[in-house]
């Protein structure tokens, strides 16, 4: 159960002036300005009832103030309405004290399926710091749309086909490798980066090897069983290059289907759109028209040389997963350079009327900036001496420079501790870095800042949640057999600031699934933090104000709402795809 300071309020309106709950209880929220608890607009209700906005919100007034615990004023159109902080911490003990991740729950999803395809990089490639954006974003999303009770199918759709596959087999062959060279590599992926390297030169001084590359591929589209096996050992091995960066980052996929799957699957749709008379002829190649759907360039189904292309292969993918899951939404976390490749396959799937049309986003993104060191300036690519920065080698960085901040602040704890804090909190500063901000703004990247324990970062929130870790632990040192919590004892205006966080995290959580967009969460959070250490902070100058007091009645109530906090906090870094150290 989600907290409700909202129901009973909208409830007694309502009522009042004889309009739908559902009307009242969707424009009472958050103040945008920091002037009360909640705040009403009055404008539609004022010209329901026509009257003026701020007469409206004046007489209101009272009617509020009728309910126990509330207070109210009126600022021009707007009621702003307080609230008592033992009724919030009532209402807030209510939901959360069983069981505080419910902060994070809601089942506006129940019922519900979504497919989210990200992170789908291209194989014998290797996953570049840019992967991060689709990959976190997407882990984000699918995380919030479960803990919204929605079902979810998280799908990697893998660039494991193409004419870069020719190549490098057409290289293997004419090099003599075997399985063992592949396997005796450090890192396969670099392996086969260097081959492609190797044959691309060879085939620019020599056309009958390009020739030769050209066969392998259109064998490897046949079906021929030596190409077949030799793309599925490339394809083996960087998959396992890719799972060990997912699994730092903690990433999992419910499929793995990429595009060769889809291979023989396109045939249909290109059969279905003929048999439409929506496919037109464009210097040999064939195209649907999308004028009437307001884009100027048509869209691109088949090559000229009868090659299929990307469109179709996603119609054809888009088709089978409806087939499989019957989503009521499906996400495709893919940067904003692709807009335009997904206006165009969904207007073609509105020409050919699928059912689903109306289900799918497009979840675009930024690009991802790093300082690069020697111009001084923030570069779209970050290269390390010329070679594309890889998310492997910015992760390692992170967790490198975070285990110097544990080894000098947390001498105490012993080394394996001290690796797994600086893991959780080198990796939790990049991830959080990406998910902080609009995901349709560029990010900029600079490790200085994203590991900072000040300001909007992930160290920061980690470090806020082991501090409330640290306080229960000294409150169970502290009072070996306590009393129970009672929310009356409550009264600080610091300490209902805190609650009121909590209470607006399921709307947080309701917005990143609404909007697909993991920093109304990511803001959520930090937002929360800042209420929690200024709350915390109080006891530093004021003894009474201290959650570890003398009174073990007020100590009782204060640590209880410590634990919702870290807790709620705790999972909320989790759904954003960051761990939570109870110590550093
Ligand atoms: N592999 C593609 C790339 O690296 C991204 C695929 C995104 N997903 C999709 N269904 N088109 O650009």
């Amino acid at each position: 159960m989600s907290v409700d300071l909202i129901s009973p309020i909208a409830q007694h309106l309502a009522v009042h002036l004889d309009l739908p709950f559902a009307q009242v209880a969707g424009l009472l929220g958050p103040p945008s300005r920091p002037a009360g608890d909640l705040a009403l607009p009055c404008f539609v209700l004022a010209k329901a009832k026509q009257v003026a906005p701020p007469q409206l919100a004046q007489d209101l007034v009272a009617v509020v103030e009728e309910l126990p615990g509330v207070s109210a004023s009126a600022a021009g159109p707007f009621l702003n309405i307080d609230l008592a902080p033992e009724m919030v911490a009532e209402a807030v003990f209510t939901a959360l004290l069983d069981d505080p991740v419910q902060a994070l729950r809601s089942d506006q999803g129940a019922g519900k399926r979504v497919c989210i395809d990200y992170s789908s990089p291209n194989i014998a490639k290797h996953l570049a710091f840019h992967h991060i954006r689709s990959t976190m974003i997407g882990n984000a999303l699918a995380r919030c749309y479960r803990a919204a009770g929605w079902d979810t199918v998280r799908i990697n759709f893998l660039g494991d086909w193409g004419t870069a596959f020719g190549r490098l087999i057409a290289g293997w062959q004419r090099e003599g490798l075997c399985v063992e060279d592949l396997q005796a590599a450090d890192d396969a992926v670099t392996f086969l980066n260097t081959l492609y390297v190797r044959i691309s030169q060879a085939a620019k001084e020599d056309p009958s090897v390009a020739e030769e590359a050209r066969a392998w591929s259109r064998r490897l589209e046949e079906g021929d069983a030596r190409a077949r096996e030799l793309w599925q050992l490339f394809k083996e091995a960087s998959l396992k290059e890719f799972r060990k960066v997912y699994d730092l980052l903690g990433v999992e996929f419910d499929s793995w289907k990429g595009e060769a799957y889809y291979e023989d699957k396109m045939q249909p749709v290109v059969d279905e759109l003929q048999d439409q008379g929506l496919l037109t002829e464009d210097q040999g190649a064939l195209v649907v028209d999308l004028t009437a759907q307001g884009l100027k360039k048509p869209c691109l189904i088949r090559r000229a040389d009868g090659g299929s292309l990307y469109a179709t292969r996603d119609l054809a993918a888009c088709d089978d997963r409806f087939a499989d899951y019957a989503f009521d939404r499906s996400l495709y976390v893919v940067d904003l350079g692709q807009a335009l490749h997904f206006k165009e396959w969904f207007a073609v799937a509105q020409c050919l009327q699928r059912p689903y049309v109306d289900r799918l986003r497009h979840i675009g993104f930024g690009v991802v900036l790093m300082w690069n060191e020697e111009e001084k300036s923030w570069a779209k690519t970050a290269t390390r001496n010329g070679v594309p920065m890889l998310l492997v080698d910015v992760l390692e960085e992170a967790i490198r420079r975070a285990r110097a901040i544990v080894d000098e602040k947390n001498p105490e704890l012993d080394e394996d501790e001290r690796q797994t804090v600086a893991q959780s909190v080198g990796i939790g500063a990049v991830v959080f870095n990406d998910l902080k901000s609009g995901r349709r703004g560029d990010v900029k990247f600079h490790f200085d800042d994203a590991l900072s324990m000040q300001g909007e970062t992930g160290p920061y929130l980690q470090y806020a949640h082991a501090r409330l870790c640290s306080i229960e632990r000294r409150f169970a040192a502290t009072y070996a057999d306590p009393p129970s919590a009672d929310p009356q004892l409550l009264q600080r205006s610091d300490e209902k600031t805190v609650l009121l966080h909590l209470a607006r995290l399921s709307g947080a959580l309701l917005r990143v699934v609404q909007e697909d967009e993991p920093s109304a969460l990511a803001q959520a959070l930090l937002a929360m933090a800042a209420a929690v250490s200024t709350w915390l902070s109080a006891g530093n100058q004021d003894h009474s104000a201290r959650v570890v007091c003398d009174d073990p009645a007020r100590a009782a109530a204060r640590v209880a709402l410590v634990r919702m906090a870290r807790v709620a906090l705790g999972e909320g870094l989790y759904v954003l795809g960051l761990q939570a150290p109870q110590r550093m």
